[in-house]
């Protein structure tokens, strides 16, 4: 009598069902909702064996932290986004859009990695198109292994066979396994063929990444998913059109959240860039209305990057609001205030915000100079090259203290500015030996007298 035991999934978000029902109850998406075999009835049940070691409870005290090694990376910004480098066993999820490099990063950390074997599974591409990215990115490891598959039992079987010390999946969504009997991609593949090589990972305490596509709207549409069994999430960004790219982690059991990797997309690869902000502040010519250096801070990493506006009369009846790397959301709240408490007409005004090198950060100390470049732009008077700020705007035209003040000061200091504009309410600031003049300021007014005079 083979009993097969089925539920329903649905489609969208993953969510499980015991009866088909039309509209999903979690997401409420209609018709969402697919039949998935759960398990075969061969003699296994689902539930916890007799033979399982039985776990009691023990004091915190006692429990101890294996030391396991880990692997060392050579490329710096991977190796710092992982918490320090990767943890033998662990499944990361590498997600991002199409065509943001991810192939090009992971096949780049198997080639590097001299003194492993590092097995390539590749479902997406053909050998040719594969070794064409290998001569491109110009290096080679004799010991880096392509397979070129897409069936999961043969990929467990190859892996089995040739233990290598490094598993790359590209991609998870290319996989299936006979397990399930829906197309791959889907939800219910997905999950499967993660299940097994998160089962591999762990038997063989081999690191195993899977990359994952993700959809302009920020859902990894399958790979969502996952997110609950990996142990890390690596995430991929930037601009297709920019040459900059952002590496974060959303997610990890072994490290901080706040670390971040950026790259630079070449003609050979990807480069890391290891001083961001020398590259991400525009080459500035003087008397330029409209920019502003903002000292801002990404995880751990202070960085400057310029921020220009550009406020002009309106042409058409409603004025256009229009941001990149930027809230919009955000920059309409600092035109109100400027409209509200500081008296300045930009209701009238059309308003363009751009963040230099198509990154996106989120840090409210881009504030001030979000505010200073507007400023500049709508009344046509320069800000000074060697001036740079670093406050957050409230909502009655207050400048607020912002975190991490002393780094985003030192990093403005070793970048040649002279002067950065902060919060009057950061308190205990050690300016003695400072090469940088450290202007503390309470409201937007004393920002505009210290700017414009
Ligand atoms: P890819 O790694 O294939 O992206 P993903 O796997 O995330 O879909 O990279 C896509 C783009 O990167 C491709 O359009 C070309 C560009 N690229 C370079 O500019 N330089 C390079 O050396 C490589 C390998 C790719
Ligand atoms: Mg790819």
């Amino acid at each position: 009598m083979s009993k097969v035991k089925t539920a329903y999934f649905c489609q969208n978000c993953g969510t499980k069902s015991l009866k088909w029902v039309g509209k999903c109850p979690s997401c409420g998406e209609w018709n969402t909702l697919v039949e998935e075999v759960l398990e075969r009835n061969n003699g296994k049940t689902g539930g916890f064996s007799k033979a399982r070691p039985v776990n009691k409870p023990r004091s915190v005290e006692e429990l101890q932290i294996e030391n396991t090694a880990r692997i060392q990376v050579l490329d710096q910004e991977l190796h710092r986004v992982l918490g320090g480098g990767i943890v033998p066993g662990s499944l990361v999820l590498f997600g991002g859009e199409p065509g943001i490099g991810k192939s090009t990063l992971m096949l780049q950390l198997a080639l590097r990695q001299l003194n492993m074997s590092v097995l390539y599974v590749s479902g997406e591409e053909s050998e040719e198109q594969l070794k064409m990215r290998v001569e491109r990115v110009g290096m080679s490891n004799p010991r880096c292994f392509v397979l070129m598959e897409t069936r999961m039992e043969q990929i467990i079987d190859q892996l089995e066979a040739e233990q290598p010390n490094l598993v790359i999946i590209d991609s998870i969504q290319t996989l299936h396994s006979s397990a399930v009997e829906s197309s791959p991609g889907s939800i219910s593949q997905v999950r499967e063929c993660a299940t097994q090589l998160l089962k591999y990972a762990k038997e063989n305490a081999t690191p195993v990444f899977l990359i994952g596509h993700i959809t302009k709207e920020g859902t990894l549409a399958g790979p969502k998913v996952l997110e609950h069994m990996v142990d890390t999430v690596l995430q991929f960004e930037g601009d297709r059109q920019h040459i900059y790219r952002i590496l974060r982690t959303t997610k990890n059991r072994f490290g901080s959240t706040n670390e971040l990797g950026i790259y630079e997309m070449q003609g050979s690869g990807l480069r890391e860039v290891s001083n961001p902000s020398e590259i991400l502040i525009h080459t500035q010519s003087e008397n330029l209305s409209g920019s502003a250096i903002a000292a801002t801070m990404e995880g751990m990493r202070p960085m400057l990057i310029e921020i220009q506006a550009l406020a002009s009369t309106a042409v058409y009846g409603t004025p256009q609001r229009s941001t990149t790397g930027f809230d919009i959301r955000r920059l309409n709240m600092l035109l109100a205030v400027l409209e509200k408490r500081c008296g300045f007409r930009l209701g009238m005004k059309d308003v363009f915000l751009n963040i230099a090198g198509g990154i996106r950060i989120e840090d409210p100390a881009m504030d001030l100079a979000v505010v200073s470049a507007i400023l500049s732009s709508s009344e046509d008077l320069s800000i000074p090259s060697t001036v740079c700020f670093a406050g957050e705007v409230g909502l009655s035209g207050e400048i607020r203290p912002v975190t991490r003040i002393d780094q985003r000061i030192h990093e403005a200091m070793k970048l040649g500015f002279k002067k950065i504009i902060i919060s009057k309410y950061n308190k205990g600031i050690e300016t003695k030996g400072l090469q940088i003049e450290v202007i503390a300021v309470g409201k937007i007014e004393e920002v505009i007298h210290e700017l414009f005079g």
